[in-house]
């Protein structure tokens, strides 16, 4: 049956208590969307795994889609998708495969040849007309249609089975710079949607939102997330906009109101990220939550979350569509999650907030020309479920000289509380960090009640601005220091003079005199003390070299200054790496908890209860209490009021009891479960599987799927 036939029938069933109730929680059911259904709800009326005998679960069985994977690959970030009793996945390597839901075994796999080196992606899409089934899969900017029964490229679809997603952009692709497919196609009807990840730096391509016909791959819409001139919000930027900025992209995925034909985006930041002079304005659609027709594309209403971002607060998950009670009356809502730790919750039909929502006044720019939006929208409810203020009190004191420590390295630092924009004079704290609150594991709810329940992040970042020289003929000097400035700046100072906001770090003035450019070498690759490996460097042979002439060599003349940027060149700014504010062991500056799972109330709008999520089991030994970790990917929730996540970074998956937060069981995982799981029903036995993945937060990466289930 399908998922949402049987919830629909379990609902009725609730009201009439009807026999079908029973049949319902047993009957084979499918997980056939990314995060569920159309929804977004992470949700399953599934319920023969109860609360009673959930601590019976086993590992069912465990397939890796790759033997071996090679070196410094990515985290496997895939939420599978189950239909008629077949698993669709995807590794982290670039494969895509069909596996039998309830044994693991393998009907085929297919090599996505020609990507190995690709951005993350979430999943796959399954789209049948009652004959045909089709899977579409998709790497970087390809999208391929495969027979879902066989694995074998459509090749009626688009250009022989692929669809270059780069094809119809604002920018040509040697101008773009990136674009690439992250969360799998929505699809609706005979449309795929796509929405996809964009450069985040100068030159980035508007991120626009495109339907295209699942049978031929024809575009047959497209939504101009920068508006052309005269269109309805190009006076929120400065003219020519979509000539010179980017982004604004829909990478998290949709949520579709398949009755009311309507399509819910969510939007990230412009680029470039950090520092906004050239798009000054409110920049609509930026950090949108925009309401499509989904089958013209045309805007019926948006909401803006943050205006002018200068923080990368793209909003970052799929709305979760939710039905609430509002002064009395059932309101059909969209509820959306954001980085900076809200839930906002909009009236469906119209956009408008539910609860009030205050533009509170934030700090002002202090670089350049650019200018902060002079106030920022804050939803009064439902509180926050991060903290969003950093203070000297908030700072860790977990182990004895953390304080010390956290406390020397924030006074290096420049905040003003929320929303303070960032400088290149000194790092600025940002709190929650990059990486939220809220992320791409997204919310799951609950139909029944209006409830929301969301794992979170709580710890903070530091960014820096950075000048660089932008020319033609950079010479290899001039480039080293700008390389320099990315990667080494936020620590060693723009100056290389060292710093303190990382506790002690060396200057790196005159190198040659203590070390030879083979030890620098050493520590790019293996790091040194409290300086970590420089993998991401270590890819790019030339930034490579052309630092160690910065390091090492004099400059040439006139190029002495980052304030000499030659005849044809000219200053701007970038910033200087996405930098976590740790203390002295690597464990967050600011007090724990630094991960939790938290269940809000939508029809009150108040947090019912808030738990860590995760342990550091170095922590646990030393007798501090749980601090929740790092965490990633999302909940799912089930009839029977349990919540499954794995996420935390200590290679469990947790089923947590809905009304208490307790935890009533624990399930080991290879590595780390990065991703959000997906439960379904075979032959009347429920199964809950998760990508285990690792390959962030230091975990060891694996290409595993585990399922659990009750033993037969
Ligand atoms: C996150 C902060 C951070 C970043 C980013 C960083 N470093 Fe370091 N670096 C340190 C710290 C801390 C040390 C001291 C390590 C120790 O001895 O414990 C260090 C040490 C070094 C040393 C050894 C200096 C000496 O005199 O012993 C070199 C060389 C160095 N870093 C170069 C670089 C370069 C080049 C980059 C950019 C590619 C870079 N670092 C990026 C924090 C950082």
């Amino acid at each position: 049956m399908h998922p949402k036939t049987s919830s629909i029938l379990l609902v009725l069933c609730f009201a009439m208590a009807c026999p079908l109730q029973v049949d319902a929680q047993f009957a084979d059911a499918d997980w056939p969307f990314y995060h569920g259904d159309p929804t977004a709800s992470h949700y399953s009326e599934l319920g023969q795994i109860t609360k009673e005998n959930v601590g019976q679960l086993e590992v069912a069985w465990t397939y890796h889609s790759s033997e071996s994977l090679p070196e410094g690959r990515t985290d496997n970030q895939c939420n599978p998708i189950i239909v008629d009793g077949v698993l669709y996945g995807s590794s982290p390597d670039g494969y895509f495969f069909a596996i039998e839901a309830a044994t693991g075994e393998e009907i085929w796999q297919y090599d996505f040849q020609g990507h190995r080196r690709s951005v993350h992606v979430r999943g796959t899409s399954y789209w049948s007309d009652g004959k045909a089934a089709r899977l579409f899969v998709a790497i970087n900017s390809e999208l391929r249609a495969l027979d879902a029964s066989t694995g074998e490229l459509v090749t009626g679809f688009a250009d022989r089975g692929s669809l270059d997603l780069c094809y119809g952009l604002a920018r040509s692709i040697e101008e773009v710079g990136r674009w690439h497919s992250t969360t799998p196609v929505t699809v609706f009807e005979d449309l795929l949607i796509v929405g996809g990840f964009t450069a985040e730096g100068y030159g980035a391509v508007p991120g626009d939102i495109r339907a295209f016909d699942a049978r031929t791959g024809e575009r047959a819409w497209i939504f101009k997330t920068i508006p052309e001139p005269g269109e309805y919000g190009a006076d929120t930027w400065p003219e020519g906009a979509r000539e010179l900025v980017g982004s604004a992209n829909s990478w998290a995925g949709f949520a579709v109101d398949v009755e009311r034909g309507m399509l819910f985006a969510p939007t990230g930041s412009a680029a470039f990220d950090f520092y906004g002079a050239e798009r000054l304005g409110q920049n609509l659609f930026a950090n949108c939550v925009i309401a499509l027709d989904i089958r013209t594309g045309k805007r019926i209403w948006h909401y803006q979350i943050v205006h002018h971002d200068l923080w990368d607060r793209d909003v970052p998950a799929q709305p979760n569509l939710i039905t609430v009670m509002h002064g009395g009356k059932r309101i059909d809502a969209v509820a959306q999650i954001t980085k900076h730790g809200y839930v906002f919750v909009l009236d469906r039909e119209t956009g408008e907030p539910l609860f009030p929502v205050e533009e509170r006044p934030v700090p002002q720019s202090v670089v350049g020309e650019d200018k902060a939006w002079p106030t920022q929208p804050i939803p009064l409810k439902p509180p926050p479920f991060t903290r969003t203020e950093l203070s000297e009190a908030g700072l860790s004191d977990i182990l004895p000289g953390t304080r010390a420590y956290t406390k020397m390295a924030m006074q290096s630092m420049r905040y003003e509380g929320n929303f303070t924009p960032f400088s290149n004079k000194a790092p600025t704290i940002l709190f929650p960090g990059t990486i939220g609150g809220g992320n791409w594991g997204g919310a799951a709810v609950d139909p029944k009640n209006g409830m929301l329940y969301v794992n979170a992040n709580e710890a903070a970042s530091f960014i820096s601005l950075v000048t660089m020289v932008d020319a033609p003929n950079l010479s290899p000097y001039q480039q080293g220091r700008n390389v320099y400035a990315r990667r080494c700046s936020a620590c060693h100072g723009m100056n290389r003079m060292g710093g303190n906001h990382m506790g002690y770090t060396p200057p790196l003035l005159n190198l040659e005199t203590h070390m030879t450019r083979e030890q620098v070498l050493d520590i790019f690759r293996n790091g040194k003390g409290r300086m970590e490996a420089q993998r991401g460097l270590m890819h790019d042979p030339e930034d490579v070299a052309m630092l160690l002439t910065f390091l090492f060599e004099n400059p040439p003349a006139g190029q002495e200054h980052i304030s000499d940027p030659g005849e044809d060149g000219q200053l701007i700014y970038a910033h200087s790496g996405y930098n976590q504010f740790l203390d002295q062991n690597g464990y967050p500056a600011n007090k724990p908890p630094w991960g939790t799972l938290n269940a809000i109330d939508l029809n009150e709008g108040t947090i019912k209860w808030q738990v860590t999520l995760g342990e550091y089991a170095e922590l646990k030994e030393r007798g501090v209490p749980p601090t929740g970790t790092e965490n990633w990917g999302g909940p799912i929730l089930t009839a029977s009021g349990l919540i499954f996540i794995a996420a935390a970074a200590d290679d469990k998956i947790r089923a947590f009891d809905q009304d208490t937060g307790e935890v009533l069981w624990e399930g080991d995982l290879p590595t780390a479960g990065f991703a959000t799981p997906s439960t379904y029903a075979v032959n009347g036995r429920q199964y809950v599987v998760i990508a285990s993945g690792g390959g962030k937060v230091s975990r060891p990466t694996s290409s595993a799927f585990v399922a659990f289930a009750l033993p037969e």
